[in-house]
């Protein structure tokens, strides 16, 4: 099977983005492996710290390795928003692919030092794992909020880029470029979308030179989506969008079944709608965007 950095080499020559979904328990994950395997492309499935603590970072990295055996699905795994090193290296010594080393909330110099410090680290025990660090202010928590903070209008800028990468020895930079992490009630509704700044995205790339990471893409513009894999975007986090999925579907299947009691009958309709939601945003995110969507200029 393809390592993770040949899949990502390959997609970016091909122009399409690999696919990341978070997941916090086996409906998510098994949701996730069949919407890879029905579109027949690879797939990174993320655990943030919490998630990690509540489904066992060794019980997730053996959960995923039995499944891409018995599947053949290119699934892989990534340690997501690891904000020590300790977790770090639990998360590669466990088998992860990859891990985002986020000190993104720490001063600029604080945050180069301790990613380089992760990335030296890490890859004393496994040189093939990837390694992301992140810049900028997308706030946290996949989950559905009230208002967007003033502080996601700062961009990051292809020098801080630049010089993160450079100093840092990253194999994956993630941005900031208008994203955040979350919905808003209105893009949970369908009423609102996020909008990126593509031609930042162009700059950065330009810039740092690696691939890049789209965090907080729940609720993002399809078209935006697109010209930003066009623009230089290889990874695209989704993770609200499946968590709102997993919660609708699972009232409905409870309602619809007041007294049933036995999980295996009450959960399969929430694992085929979540499957839905990551197969929507896969099938978006692995279709090469015409040259014609490309945007110039800054947007
Ligand atoms: O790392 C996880 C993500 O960046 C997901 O963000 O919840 O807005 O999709 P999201
Ligand atoms: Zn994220």
């Amino acid at each position: 099977m393809e390592t993770l950095r040949a899949v990502l080499t390959r997609s970016e020559k091909q122009g399409v983005a690999l696919g990341h979904f978070n997941v916090s328990d086996l409906v998510l994950l098994k949701a996730v492996l069949a919407a890879a395997g029905e579109l027949g492309v690879p797939v990174l499935v993320g655990a943030s710290e919490g998630e990690r603590d509540f489904l066992g970072t060794r019980q997730l990295a053996a959960l995923v390795k039995s499944l891409r055996e018995e599947s053949g699905v290119p699934i892989f795994l990534n340690a997501d928003h690891t904000h020590s090193l300790t977790k770090a290296v639990d998360a590669v010594k466990a088998g992860f692919d990859a891990v985002v080393a986020d000190f993104s909330a720490l001063p600029f110099a604080e945050n180069v030092s301790r990613t380089k410090e992760a990335v030296e680290a890490l890859k004393t025990i496994n040189p093939s794992v990837i390694v992301e660090g992140e810049i900028g202010d997308i706030g946290t928590g996949s989950e559905i909020h009230d208002t967007v903070r003033e502080e996601f209008r700062n961009l990051t800028t292809p020098e801080e880029a630049r010089q993160f990468v450079a100093s840092t020895g990253v194999d994956v930079l993630a941005p900031a470029v208008g994203n955040m992490h979350g919905m808003l009630k209105s893009m949970v509704q369908g009423k609102a979308k996020k909008r990126l700044n593509i031609g930042r995205i162009a700059e950065i790339k330009k810039a740092a030179g690696v691939f890049l990471t789209l965090h907080g893409g729940s609720g993002t513009d399809d078209t935006d989506f697109r010209n930003a894999i066009a623009a230089g975007i290889n990874i695209i986090h989704i993770n609200t969008e499946l968590r709102v999925a997993w919660r609708q579907s699972l009232e409905d299947s409870l309602k619809r079944k007041p007294n049933e009691v036995v999980p295996y009958k009450i959960l399969p309709p929430v694992i085929d709608s979540v499957k839905q939601a990551a197969a929507s945003r896969l099938a978006l995110f692995t279709t090469q965007a015409t040259k014609t969507a490309i945007p110039l200029a800054a947007s």
